[in-house]
C-alpha cells in the first residue's frame, strides 16, 4: 500500500497566520501538524509517501520532512497548483500510484486510532472511515444501514442524514485514478472526494468502518486548539 498526505490550500480560514506558511506546517502543541497525519501513515506499515503541497511554501516542506529516511521511509513531493478539490489528488498522484493500493490522509487530520489492521486486510474497492460529531453539516456525512452499510453519501449537507463525518482518511484500489478522472468540477469549482466515494458506493464498492479514538480536523483555530490540548493531556 502506498499512501498520499494531501497539504495543498491555502488555508484562508487561518488567515492571518497562513500569509507567511501553510496551515499544514503550523504546530499542534509540539510538533508540525502534518508530522500527526504523517505518523498515522507510518504506524499502518506505510513507506512510500507522497506529499502534495502547495506550491507557495513547498520549499518548507522538503526542508521539514526531507527524503524520508529520519523515518525510514520514502518520501516524494508533488504540487497542486491551485486547491481544486481532494480528488485531483489521484490525477497528480498517477504516475506515484501505479498500479498498487493507496491510501490517503488530509494533512490537516489527526487520529488517536492506528489504522495497522485496516490497511493489512485491506482487499479492493475503497473504505471510509466515519466518526460521531455534533456539527456534521461541516463535513461529508455518511449514512449507514446495518453491518455499516454505506446508504448515502453527501458534501457538507445542510440537513445530515446523521452525525456520521465522513474524516480525512481513506484507503482505495487503484482503480482510483480512472474513478477520478471520470469526475467534473462540483458547483463549488471543485474534484470532491464525494463525488469520487459515491462511484464506488454505485459500484457496491465501498466500506466504511467507525473511528473509535479521537478525531480533529484541525482546519480551525478553535480545533487546532482542542488538538493541541488533547495531544498535551494524552502525552502522545
Ligand atoms: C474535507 C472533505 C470532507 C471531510 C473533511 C474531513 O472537507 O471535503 O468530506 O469530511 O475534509 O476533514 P474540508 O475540511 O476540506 O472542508
Amino acid at each position: 500500500m502506498k499512501g498520499i498526505i494531501l497539504a495543498g490550500g491555502n488555508g484562508s480560514r487561518l488567515h492571518p497566520v497562513t500569509k507567511v506558511t501553510s496551515k499544514q506546517l503550523l504546530p499542534i502543541y509540539n510538533k508540525p501538524m502534518i508530522y500527526y497525519p504523517l505518523e498515522t501513515l507510518l504506524k499502518a506499515g506505510i513507506k512510500e509517501i507522497l506529499i502534495i503541497v502547495a506550491p507557495e511554501h513547498a520549499g518548507d516542506f522538503v526542508k521539514l520532512l526531507g527524503s524520508g529516511k529520519e523515518f525510514g521511509a520514502r518520501f516524494f513531493y508533488e504540487v497542486q497548483d491551485k486547491p481544486d478539490g481532494l480528488a485531483q489528488a489521484f490525477l497528480i498522484g498517477e504516475s506515484f500510484i501505479e498500479e498498487e493500493n493507496v491510501a490517503m490522509i488530509l494533512g490537516d487530520n489527526l487520529f488517536e486510532d492506528d489504522f495497522n489492521e485496516e490497511v493489512k486486510h485491506f482487499s479492493g474497492g475503497a473504505r471510509i472511515f466515519v466518526k460521531e460529531v455534533p456539527d456534521a453539516e461541516r463535513f461529508g456525512v455518511a449514512e449507514l444501514g446495518p453491518n455499516n452499510k454505506v446508504l448515502s453519501l453527501e458534501e457538507k449537507p445542510v440537513q445530515p442524514k446523521s452525525d456520521l463525518a465522513v474524516t480525512g482518511f481513506y484507503l482505495y484500489d487503484s482503480t482510483v485514478v480512472r474513478k477520478a478522472k471520470a469526475l467534473r468540477p462540483s458547483v463549488r469549482g471543485e474534484l470532491e472526494i464525494t463525488d469520487l466515494h459515491n462511484l464506488y458506493l454505485q459500484e457496491g464498492q465501498l466500506g466504511a468502518e467507525i473511528v473509535r479514538g479521537a478525531w480533529f480536523d484541525t482546519g480551525t483555530f478553535e480545533a487546532m486548539f482542542a488538538a493541541t490540548q488533547f495531544i498535551r493531556d494524552k502525552n502522545l
